[in-house]
């Protein structure tokens, strides 16, 4: 409900006083090591602010940080909602509408993913280009808010094109391999059995995950300029022998998690 996303607006910014953050990142499954790097943090736990829902999953703290990252002035997710753990698509759809009521112009997604294919090695990054939502739920769905956005939002171009040639840029200058792709939600939480790996490729899918969707739905929908980057932490089931599990994507996301924290960081410094 729209409300709830007054709400949690409304608490968010009486606790930044002098802070105006315009960009806020979200730290996916084991990625939350960039929080480490935010100077001058304020922390605002998820529990502290009524409405917010609460990340149950290992992997994921559960707080806003809100500091400095590259000279600018970010608000950090470390830990998010998923569909999985039973919350409304319209709870994750409340979150982002309040960034956008606090000043949020622009989202950095980050996730932890499956590579579909053998050439997008587990520990490397894949820059979203587009995404397929197979999840079965769209977070749109309910009343409109047209102070938001509209009724039939345009998903053209959901991952803002001039971000993705910036990340381009940025991981070349860095030295990170950064694949280009499509981006496939399912709702999890059980991984894919083989026959349904296969169907996503053959649907146009690079890489498989539980998440990033309806943030990003949400933003477009609101005007938020979005950079989706999945870690690959596996090969999905049968791929190259895969048979994924949660330890395997905590483990592979901290190793790739160094040259993430680098993209977003020297992103962050230029967008
Ligand atoms: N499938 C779906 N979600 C995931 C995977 C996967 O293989 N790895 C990390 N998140």
């Amino acid at each position: 409900m729209t409300d709830t996303a007054y709400s949690i607006a409304q608490q968010i910014s009486s606790q930044l006083s002098e802070r105006t953050p315009h960009i806020a990142v979200i730290l996916g499954s084991g990625l939350g090591g960039l929080a480490e790097e935010i100077e001058n943090p304020l922390i605002i736990e998820y529990s502290s602010i009524k409405g917010f829902p609460i990340s149950t999953v290992s992997g994921h703290r559960g707080r806003l940080i809100v500091g400095t990252i590259s000279g600018k002035e970010v608000l950090c997710m470390q830990g998010r909602i998923h569909l999985y753990e039973g919350y409304a698509p319209s709870a994750i759809a409340n979150i982002i509408k309040a960034f956008k009521l606090i000043g949020i112009e622009s989202l950095i997604v980050t996730n932890a993913a499956g590579s579909l294919h053998k050439e997008m090695k587990p520990g490397s990054l894949m820059l979203i280009e587009d995404h397929i939502n197979l999840s079965g739920f769209n977070p749109l769905i309910g009343p409109n808010d047209e102070q938001f956005g509209p009724r039939f939002p345009s998903m053209t171009n959901v991952y803002t094109p001039a971000y993705r040639i910036l990340a381009q840029k940025v991981a070349k200058s860095q030295n990170i391999t950064l694949h280009q792709g499509v981006y496939c939600m399912l709702s999890g939480p059980a991984f894919e059995t083989p026959a349904e790996v296969r169907a996503c490729r053959i649907l146009g899918a690079d890489a498989n995950g539980m998440s990033t969707v309806p943030e990003t739905m949400t933003a477009a929908w609101c005007g938020i300029k979005v950079l989706g980057i999945s870690a690959l932490t596996n090969y999905c089931t049968g791929i190259e022998g895969g048979n994924p599990s949660h330890n395997e994507t905590l483990e592979t996301a901290a190793k790739a998690s160094k040259d993430l924290i680098s993209l977003v960081k020297n992103f962050i410094g230029e967008v």
